[in-house]
Parts: C-alpha cells; structure tokens; sequence
C-alpha cells in the first residue's frame, strides 16, 4: 500500500518527461476501482470512455455521453485520490462547437476531473487550444483511436507504414506544440512509439505501444481479468489477477451457503431479547428455530 502523497497534478505529470520510473495510468470508474488503483499508488487515473464497453457492456465507446462520463469522474473524485484524475472526452463532445466543447470540458472538471482527454492529432488542435484557454489540461490520444473505429475499420494497429508513422509523428508533435501536457499512443508498434516519444517535450503514455513511452496505461478490467464471455484479450494485456473467477467462486460460495440454510449464522443476526420473544409467542419455536431468531 503507497504511504499517503499530496494531489498529482497535470504540470506534475509533464514534468515526468524523460524520467524514470515511468508514469503509471489506470482506468478507473467508480468509488471502489479508484480506491483500488490509488491505494496501489498509480499516478492518474482515467475515467476512460472505455466505460461504455468495460462497465455498460456496449461493443464500441461511441454510446456514452459527456452527463455519463461526468457521472463516473464524480463517483472516481469523491474518493479523493492522490492521482490525478483525468475524464475522457467521449464521441461527440467535442466535434461539433467550441462552445459545445468547452461546456463539456468544465462539465468533467466540475464533476472532480483535474485534466480531460480527447482523441485525434492535428485536426484537433484548435479544439485543444480552446480547452486550454479556459485553463483546463489537456491529455491527447493518438495511434488507435476507438471514437474513430468506423473511419479507421476496426481496432487494429496504427502507424504500420512509414508515411502513417510520420504522420502520427506529426500528430504528437502539434499536439505537444499546442500544450497537451501529456499523449497516450494506443496500438502502435514499439519503433514508432519510440519515435514520438524522441519528438515530444511531453510524456507519452503507451497501450500497446511497446516499453519506450515515458508511461503505460492498462484498463481497470483488463488488468484484473475481467473479460465479457468470448472477449479476445489483446496482446499487450497483462492480466495481474483473475478477479472474476474469484468472485464468480466467492457468489457460489454464497448460493451454496443461503441453499444449505448455513447463511445467515446466529453470528450474523440481528437477536431480539427474550422477553420480546416471549412477548410474541416465539418462546415454544423448536429449538433449531429458536436458533434463527436468537
Ligand atoms: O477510454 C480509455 O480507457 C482509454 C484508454 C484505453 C487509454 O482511452
């Protein structure tokens, strides 16, 4: 368990570029996941809008809203974590207005978010810039992009040829110039994460990116193997736990106990006096019922 750290903050985490030991970003999206990942000592959580597929069992993160993702940052806030909690922009946030982005924006922050994150390279810069006028920090996504999943046809990794690594070179660097403090590169293969990771002042943050980001970021369910039935587990997943087979095994334990008539024990029971008992006419209950109410 990590010994008691002050609020890690955007400016804090720039300051990481280059230095070891990498940042550590978790997904988190209520009160008991981001009490688990800040007890850990992780450095940011995200309240990602992987949310929609992990939590709300949709198969894209196209289908949660800006009130969604603002009611998961304030669950993940009240726990009033030491890492910096950092709320994903979702789909349609921010595409349609300035306005309509910057409402959305402070609507995260005002939910308890210390930073937001949308996804998209250059075209995305004016967007950026306008979040930022309103002082709010700014996290960048490139490489694969799940709001883009129609566009780019599927998951798949990004940045495979040589003018689509310049490319999203060219994303990292005018993402940083505009003042992301911090880039996650998603799906990307390792040469190319390096080499962004060489071209930007600001931390990169990897998911399948390979080991030369200045950080790495897993999903909550990911790394604790949760999985929906037939899920196919990414390669750069690490499952660290199987927690939904424990707890699958701990709720049979449960259904056994409850069946069996073991659960509750007179322990585990609320007992009235004996002259309540009385009073109600339980005193002549059999023996093994007495024992219930006891
Ligand atoms: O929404 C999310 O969880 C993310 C991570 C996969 C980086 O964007």
């Amino acid at each position: 368990m990590a010994a008691s750290r002050s609020r890690t903050t955007a400016p804090d985490v720039l300051a990481r570029k280059g230095s070891k030991p990498p940042i550590v970003m978790v997904t988190a999206y209520d009160a008991p996941s981001a009490r688990t990942v800040d007890a850990a000592g992780v450095d940011v959580i995200l309240v990602g809008d992987t949310l929609a597929m992990v939590v709300l069992g949709y198969d894209d993160t196209l289908q949660v809203t800006t009130a969604d993702m603002a009611h998961h940052v304030g669950a993940v806030a009240r726990t009033k974590p030491n890492a910096l909690v950092v709320g994903d922009l979702p789909w349609l946030s921010y595409h349609v207005s300035r306005e309509e982005t910057v409402r959305n924006a402070a609507m995260l922050v005002r939910a308890g978010a210390g930073a937001v994150k949308l996804e998209g390279g250059r075209k995305r810069i004016e967007t950026v810039q306008a979040i930022l006028d309103t002082e709010i920090p700014v996290m960048g996504h490139i490489g694969l992009t799940p709001q883009s999943i129609h566009a780019l046809g599927g998951f798949k990794v990004q940045g495979k040829e040589l003018d689509a690594a310049k490319a999203l070179t060219d994303d990292a660097v005018a993402l940083a110039d505009a003042g992301c403090f911090a880039i996650v590169l998603e799906c990307v293969p390792d040469g190319v994460a390096r080499m962004i990771t060489e071209s930007v002042p600001v931390p990169t943050i990897g998911i399948g990116a390979g080991r030369h980001c200045d950080g790495q970021v897993l999903v909550w369910h990911d790394l604790l193997g949760f999985g929906a039935p037939g899920h196919r587990r990414p390669k750069f997943v690490r499952p660290y736990a199987d927690l939904e087979r424990d707890a699958a095994a701990a709720i049979e334990r449960f259904c056994a106990d409850v069946r069996a008539g073991t659960f509750p024990s007179s322990a585990e029971t609320y007992h009235m006096t004996d002259r309540m008992a009385e009073a109600l006419g339980l005193d002549g209950a059999a023996p093994a019922e007495r024992e219930l109410t006891q």
